[in-house]
């Protein structure tokens, strides 16, 4: 049914995902973060231009997926037909991320750099949403590659949100920088490598740098959004409705 209708004209699903510790949003809330502040600008920039789009949201900063264990490996890497009820019960909230991910047509996350990399948070998300079978998929007999992704080809696209205390991960500081690029790899590998992504800088210096780091990043969001319609609808789509 869904695929017999007119992907120009059907409605657009965002799945919206968080995983800063800080619970507010910078601009909003004392102490708040500033991935909470660009991905709820992006998606609040979407649902102005198209109110009718459906928006799902999860905030693993605040309430993280549990990180993968050995019985979790062994649930996973056991055919379904096979699972005993306790590997079955192991699994449902990783079948329920994974869902939300099947389900979305735009993925926007905010990712902020902690210690070079992703929130641990973020990375037991990534872990859960990232399957043998269900993502993708892997055969040791296969003819040349034996993994493939499973996610690709549905025209998905990601958004990435990121903030870092430092500057210069464009330059300076880029062979450190391993916070979108393992998120990107990741999603990549389950066939959504369709991704966009704007950062903020500064955090940790403040004042007039950091100033217009964020409205930059703003601008860059907003054209973020622009993009990602047209991306997925075409340019008659898009309104081009200012964002407060
Ligand atoms: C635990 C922790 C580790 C951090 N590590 C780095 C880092 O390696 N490099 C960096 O530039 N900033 C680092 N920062 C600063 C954050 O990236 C920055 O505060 C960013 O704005 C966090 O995102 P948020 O504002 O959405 O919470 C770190 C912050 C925390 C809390």
């Amino acid at each position: 049914m869904h695929d017999a209708i007119d992907t120009d004209t059907r409605m657009t699903h965002l799945l919206h995902i968080d995983a800063s510790a800080r619970p507010g949003r910078s601009g909003a809330d004392p102490h708040g973060s500033h991935t909470r502040r660009l991905s709820h600008r992006f998606v609040r920039g979407w649902q102005t231009a198209r109110p009718t789009d459906t928006v799902t949201y999860r905030d693993v900063g605040r309430q993280s997926p549990a990180p993968v264990s050995g019985d979790w490996i062994r649930s996973a890497f056991t055919p379904p037909a096979r699972r005993e009820p306790w590997m079955d019960a192991l699994l449902a909230e990783s079948d329920r991320l994974i869902e939300e991910i099947e389900h979305a047509d735009v993925v926007v996350i905010g990712v902020p750099m902690y210690n070079f990399g992703m929130p641990a948070q973020l990375k037991a998300y990534i872990d859960n949403i990232v399957r043998v079978g269900k993502t993708f998929g892997f055969d040791r007999e296969r003819e040349g590659e034996p993994y493939w992704p499973m996610l690709a080809g549905g025209g998905k696209q990601l958004v990435l949100l990121t903030s870092r205390g430092d500057y210069g991960y464009a330059d300076r500081l880029a062979r450190l920088d391993h916070a979108t690029p393992g998120v990107r790899a990741a999603f990549s590998y389950i066939g959504i490598d369709d991704a966009l992504e704007v950062a903020i800088e500064y955090d940790e210096f403040g004042g007039d740098r950091l100033a217009a780091s964020v409205a930059r990043a703003e601008a860059e969001v907003d054209a973020a959004v622009a993009s990602a319609m047209r991306r997925m609808d075409g340019m008659a789509d898009f309104t081009g409705a200012p964002l407060a």
